[in-house]
């Protein structure tokens, strides 16, 4: 018999108690999920929160790649997740032997690697960006290294743009994001002139050339609260509007339009996949948890110590060439 929420709930909160256990939850989480979060942010927060916390046990509800990155950085913690199925479709489209003959053709460059990847794909590249940081991060690449940007074309189209910087792509996206469609988009604003478009820059270009905010998940929420207007469209995944309407209730938020009218892909299969009852589930068992041979996390661990020592302002080296 299905339990009802509030009684999982409760359990939930005597689980974490019980366990010394700590909830992260990604934005994209159903809203139920974000409720009982004891941290909630986009991937770079849930990265920084998951080497500060204190608990033994951390649950990560998002999805795969983000709960490997705090086992990376913090390989002491039990490191669970709600649903060890729950990947992206960024990892799926990088697999390491095909990532590394590609690195392989570029020796020279600094593989700038956006944190949408698995673990072994971490331990070739020589630094993790995630679009709340990448600026900061690719600024600080001396400007005669080559760059190449994996596994999302999009992000890495819309950075290359915004600073002026040439990258050797890898062909990846987001199944959801590439689904937003720049026609009926524009369609929507006519109907809608008072409208604040926001986009998150995972979509194409040809969507993001209508938006007035592209940005992470915590960037977009915190524009709903700097600018005034009572109306904004919104092109990425729908677990956000549950903060978005909780800062601004008393704004209309709508759905960007996908390619195909009526079909519910604005919600991303693999972070839907996770629900209250698999988080009970998981702090009961302590299962599903995260582990890596240790090889591969301490490799996977220097693309990711980059990445928090510029975002925490401090000197970096970067390796001359790549050789595997
Ligand atoms: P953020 O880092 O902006 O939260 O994005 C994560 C993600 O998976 C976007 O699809
Ligand atoms: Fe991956 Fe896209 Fe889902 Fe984010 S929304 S986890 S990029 S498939």
């Amino acid at each position: 018999m299905k339990m009802a929420n509030s009684t999982i709930v409760a359990e939930i909160q005597r689980l974490k108690k019980e366990k010394d256990a700590v909830i992260l939850a990604h934005y994209y989480q159903d809203g139920e999920i974000q409720d009982i979060a004891d941290y909630i942010g986009d991937s770079f927060y849930l990265a920084k929160m998951g080497q500060q916390v204190q608990e033994k046990v951390i649950l990560l509800a998002g999805v795969v790649f983000m709960a490997e990155s705090v086992k990376i950085m913090n390989p002491e913690k039990t490191v669970l997740v709600p649903e060890m199925q729950a990947s992206c479709s960024l990892v799926k489209g990088a697999p390491y032997k095909d990532y590394l003959a590609w690195r392989r053709q570029h020796p020279d460059g600094i593989a700038v690697t956006y944190i949408n990847s698995s673990a072994e794909v971490k331990t070739i590249s020589d630094v993790i960006i995630t679009s709340s940081n990448a600026q900061q991060i690719i600024e600080s690449i001396p400007k005669d290294r080559k760059i190449l940007f994996g596994p999302d074309q999009h992000l890495g189209r819309w950075l290359s743009k915004k600073l002026g910087r040439e990258f050797e792509y890898w062909p990846g996206a987001c199944e959801v994001h590439v689904l937003f469609n720049a026609k009926r988009l524009t369609d929507l604003i006519r109907e809608n002139p008072d409208a604040l478009v926001l986009a998150h820059p995972e979509c194409d270009a040809s969507v993001l050339a209508y938006a007035q905010v592209i940005g992470s998940t915590s960037h977009l929420l915190e524009s709903v609260t700097k600018h005034p207007h009572k109306k904004f469209i919104v092109a990425t995944e729908t677990g956000i509007f549950h903060q978005m309407q909780k800062l601004r209730p008393d704004a209309e938020f709508i759905q960007a339009p996908v390619v195909d009218e009526g079909c519910k892909c604005n919600d991303c299969p693999y972070m839907k996949m996770n629900s209250l009852e698999k988080i009970k589930h998981a702090l009961e068992t302590l299962k599903p948890e995260i582990t890596l041979p240790e090889d591969l996390r301490s490799k996977a661990q220097t693309s990711l110590d980059r990445m928090m020592a510029i975002t925490s302002g401090k000197p970096v080296t970067w390796p001359s060439e790549f050789s595997l």
